[in-house]
């Protein structure tokens, strides 16, 4: 069959790469794409949330499957736009329908199904711009450092974590009156801090079954020891080596079965990706956040050790039998490290011509914001390309990513030397 896929980051090219590999797959499409999808599939040209455009190149090309990437689209209800759609209805769709991907595009939703349905996760409040006094009055009740989160999607940029009171005042007021991140901030989640080290669990599910994949942490800071700002993420490494078989048991009982169950208690229909943000605090998990969607550039560390053919894994997601695929995980670590832009997650420039791919020996290279000018390969965007390497464990995995990572240059290219340094 032929299949679309929709985005332009490390983790489509990765996503692409791993259906390529399926006898399934007749002709593989991505929207908008970049340089590494269009050796592997046929770039088409438009914007994700464009719904008319992704119409028009689904029908002109028979496309019987459509896996959406990033969360934009599934928020703003891409599923549910092929669903009402009398030519569309019968594509297969991997990503949750619009009510669902709620779980990522409110904050304060993600808070009230967690507490509706006992899954541990942080005490919380929120608040608008009529309530930012009660707002105050609730900051002065906790202890620091003060956890604010901008309800909606904020490109992650829209958590701030800050150690003073007054500031926090400020923030939660800049949030809630002078609108510090558009209408994202119509509302804000002030939250309990949670003291502990983050790891991710993505699940898969088809609405009533659901398969647990590997486990990742991702290295979201653009300094070594986990400093500076955020990032969109600098590396990844799965599996989590503290992640053992009793933390999973915790995890699976405590939150992946309340989360598929409250799915179907709540009515939300789910075909696709949950990727929970956990924390570890003692011995137990917490969540910190849902996204509707794999993560970047964990995508690049989870897809390579599925040993699935993934067409048949989604197959079965959109005939609800997920049941009855067998997942089939590599054993061995896998990490990736993500080539960033000079100055990047700040202003960077673009256009850089990258080089060396010709000698990577060894390792995969997802690209993410790069693309193809005049026949060379050349940066496009803040995070460029992740150089992922499988090893029996992840500290051979990862020397062998840096090694390559010698191999490749572009002017100001930027990466960080230590990741798994805190495992
Ligand atoms: P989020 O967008 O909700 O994932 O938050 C972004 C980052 O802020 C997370 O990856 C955590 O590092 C941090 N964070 C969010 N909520 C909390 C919390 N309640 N306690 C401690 N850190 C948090
Ligand atoms: N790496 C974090 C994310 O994809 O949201």
């Amino acid at each position: 069959m032929n299949i679309l896929i929709l985005g332009s980051g490390g983790r489509e090219h990765t996503i692409a790469w791993k259906i390529a590999q399926s006898a399934k797959c007749k002709h593989l499409f991505v929207a908008p794409g970049n340089s590494g999808t269009s050796e592997i599939a046929t770039n088409v040209p438009l914007s994700v949330t464009d719904f008319g455009a992704i119409k028009d190149v689904v029908l002109k090309n028979d496309i019987k499957m459509v896996i959406v990437g990033p969360e934009d689209p599934l928020v703003l209800g891409v599923h549910d736009f092929f669903l009402a759609d009398a030519q569309l209805k019968n594509v297969a769709v991997i990503g949750p329908q619009k009510a669902a991907a709620e779980l990522e595009g409110s904050k304060e939703f993600a808070k009230k199904f967690l507490f509706r349905h006992n899954i541990p996760t942080a005490a919380y409040q929120s608040f608008d711009a009529t309530t930012v006094e009660a707002g105050c009055d609730f900051l002065e009740t906790l202890k620091p450092p003060y956890v604010l989160k901008a309800d909606g999607l904020a490109a992650g940029k829209g958590v701030l974590i800050l150690k003073d009171l007054e500031e926090a005042k400020t923030e939660l007021k800049a949030m809630l009156v002078d609108a510090k991140f558009g209408t994202a901030s119509t509302k804000v989640v002030i939250e309990e801090f949670l003291d502990g080290i983050e790891l991710s669990c993505f699940v898969l599910t088809d609405g009533k079954n659901y398969k647990i994949l590997p486990t990742a942490k991702d290295y979201k800071r653009i300094g070594e020891g986990d400093t500076g700002l955020n990032t969109g993420g600098m590396g990844a490494i799965s599996p989590v080596p503290f992640a053992d078989n009793e933390f999973m048991s915790k995890i699976k009982e405590r939150v992946v079965i309340p989360t598929i169950n409250g799915l179907q208690k709540d009515n939300l229909p789910y075909k696709g990706f949950v990727f929970i943000g956990l924390i570890k605090v003692g011995n137990d998990p917490f969540v910190i956040e849902y996204n509707v969607r794999l993560g970047d550039p964990e995508t690049e560390v989870v897809l390579p050790r599925l040993k699935n053919d993934l067409v048949e894994v989604f197959q079965a997601v959109a005939s609800q039998t997920l049941n009855d695929i067998t997942i089939d995980i590599d054993d061995r670590a896998a990490t990736t490290v993500m080539l960033v832009s000079g100055g990047y997650p700040e202003a960077y420039e673009k256009g850089k011509e990258i080089t060396g791919l010709e000698n990577i020996e060894g390792s995969l290279v997802f690209h993410a914001g790069a693309n193809l000018k005049e026949g060379k390969v050349v940066t496009s965007g803040g995070r460029v390309m992740a150089v992922t390497s499988f090893g029996k464990t992840y500290q051979e995995a990862i020397k062998k990513s840096y090694q390559n990572i010698d191999k490749l240059h572009f002017d100001k290219m930027n990466y960080r030397k230590d990741i798994g340094f805190d495992l």
